[in-house]
């Protein structure tokens, strides 16, 4: 790859990281000028393909839930934090003490780093990992010490234990890893906790293990009051804009993270929270979304392959790939062609990282890249 085209690309990147959530706030501003009479701008003709979103949800039941919600949405439901914590114990095989609630997990990521600022010292994580709660750890005091993962582009375990000090306070791990795709065998994992958290708080981020049933390490909390486990609606759900997240813990613990929420009905909203349930009840729609999106990315990898594009076989709804064989700038040609969200994570690297959309969406990018390929 020309040095000129890295430049870019590792230049869109560092924008992409630090400044992704006005990148996509002033992308839907974009949208919303020009489709003003719109209310729906989203489901304009752009393909997004850069937040990892289910691009076929909420299931018709959730839909249903929350526009009935709507109209008691004047009163506070005091009652429907506990309703829905219920169902997820059920779901998870816990109890409701084990779970507590945010508007989606990056709050409550962010809610377990400041449980981390407070006890003073740092944090260690994966690079590249999911980042989007460094920047608030940090401000709260909590710097961030970041392991290169290895070559095979998986979480080094063993590498974030040796970076560990006295000093550590929590230790950061995405299971499957954003933005890779790539899972740690569950023996590894299981190790890996047993070490770290005796000393120090695990936040195990499993916002994508239920499409290839990954295993949770939730089992593992009672044992590990320091392991705390996020999961979120947004992705096999297909709830990314109604927020509804949760963590799992011991119970002791969740009553710690619980003081560092500021009023009882922090997190999602009642509306939402029904969503959520009836989400639960959806299963049939569930099955769909994750066999749909083997489906879109079996074509991606076959594009893929045709074009000679390193890849890695991901657990997850979004795709790593290789860059370096590919002629053009491929975030710039596919944002050409109203497609938007091929990112880069890294620094000087070819690699970058591409959401799983509908099967349409990913014929459509692979037809991009296919008829650009000889292109220079
Ligand atoms: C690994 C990971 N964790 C957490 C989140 C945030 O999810 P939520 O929408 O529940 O805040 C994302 C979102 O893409 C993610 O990729």
């Amino acid at each position: 790859m020309e040095r000129r085209q890295l430049l870019k690309q590792s230049g869109f990147a560092i924008a992409a990281f630090c400044y992704s959530r006005d990148l996509f706030a002033n992308h839907t501003a974009a949208n919303a000028t020009l489709n003003h009479t719109n209310p729906f701008f989203l489901e304009n003709n752009m393909i997004r393909l850069g937040s990892n979103e289910n691009p076929h949800g909420p299931s018709p039941l959730a839909k249903q839930a929350m526009i009935a919600a709507v109209n008691i949405s004047n009163r506070y439901q005091w009652d429907m934090n506990g309703l829905l914590r219920t169902e997820i114990a059920k779901l998870t095989g816990h109890t409701k003490e084990h779970i507590t609630l945010g508007a989606g997990s990056s709050e409550l990521l962010g809610v377990v780093s400041l449980w981390a600022a407070y006890k003073k010292g740092n944090v260690v994580a994966s690079e590249p990992t999911f980042k989007l709660w460094m920047p608030a750890a940090r401000k709260m005091g909590l710097p961030t010490k970041l392991v290169p993962l290895t070559a095979a582009k998986h979480n080094d375990l063993d590498g974030l234990v040796k970076a560990m000090d006295d000093q550590t306070k929590m230790v950061y791990l995405c299971n499957p890893n954003n933005p890779t795709g790539t899972v740690s065998p569950a023996a590894d994992l299981e190790n890996f906790i047993k070490k770290v958290a005796a000393t120090t708080i695990v936040l195990l981020d499993e916002a994508y293990t239920d499409y290839y049933d990954t295993p949770s390490m939730s089992k593992l909390v009672d044992q590990y009051p320091n392991l705390v486990i996020a999961k979120t609606f947004s992705k096999t759900f297909g709830m990314a804009g109604a927020r509804v997240g949760y963590v799992l813990a011991h119970p002791d613990t969740i009553k710690q993270l619980n003081e560092f929420q500021a009023w009882a009905n922090a997190g999602p909203s009642a509306v939402s929270m029904r969503g959520a349930l009836a989400a639960m009840g959806d299963t049939a729609f569930v099955d769909f979304c994750k066999k749909e999106n083997v489906k879109a990315k079996e074509i991606l990898y076959k594009g893929f392959e045709a074009l000679n594009i390193n890849h890695i076989k991901s657990y997850t709804s979004f795709v790593y790939f290789d860059t370096a064989t590919y002629k053009k700038d491929i975030p710039a040609l596919l944002l050409a062609n109203n497609i938007i969200g091929a990112r880069s994570f890294e620094q000087n690297s070819s690699w970058l990282r591409i959401s799983i959309g509908t099967v349409s969406e990913m014929e459509k990018v692979v037809e991009v890249l296919k008829n650009n390929a000889s292109i220079s």
